[in-house]
């Protein structure tokens, strides 16, 4: 082989070494691992566990909400959520089977909910209106019914 190929095989070969060290580092070390896979859930028990053994909408604080959701082929429990306008949302989601999305139209939420994995996310709805809830991962042959709404007024 020649010389220089010696030399930019190994360079090459150590960047990626170094890389891979350093996502390492940040995934075990400092914990920088995805979130959802931070708290965990018995699939054959969501309904028996807290909170999810009482879905619904809930006022926390001061204009501040959370909604405990289930989802599930094909749908979303509570299926009919009101917030008023400006109002914080916390929610909080699990699936009782196979994977889902949680994708709200007109927003930037958008997260995958896994069986076993407790899935948080936040957002703040500021504008009034109707907003389409969507699952977006395919989950079987009613994938494409599975949608809701949120109404912000
Ligand atoms: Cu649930 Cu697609």
């Amino acid at each position: 082989m020649h010389r220089l190929e010696e030399i930019w095989l190994t360079v090459s070969c150590g960047i990626l070494i170094i890389f891979m060290f350093i996502v390492g580092y940040q995934a075990f070390a400092l914990e920088m691992g995805p979130p959802s896979h931070m708290e965990t859930i018995d699939p054959q028990k969501v309904d028996q566990t807290e909170p999810f053994d009482n879905p619904g909408v809930f006022e926390i604080g001061e204009n501040e909400y959370e909604v405990v959701m289930t989802m599930q082929t094909f749908g979303f429990t509570p299926n009919k959520i009101e917030i008023p306008v400006g109002a914080e949302v916390h929610f909080t989601l699990t699936s009782k089977d196979v994977t889902h999305g949680f994708q709200v139209a007109g927003t930037n939420i958008n997260a995958m909910v896994m069986p076993g994995h407790i899935q948080k996310i936040s957002h703040t709805f500021d504008e009034p209106g109707e907003y389409l809830v969507l699952c977006n991962e395919y989950c079987g042959i009613g994938h494409q019914v599975m949608a809701t709404t949120i109404t912000v007024k």
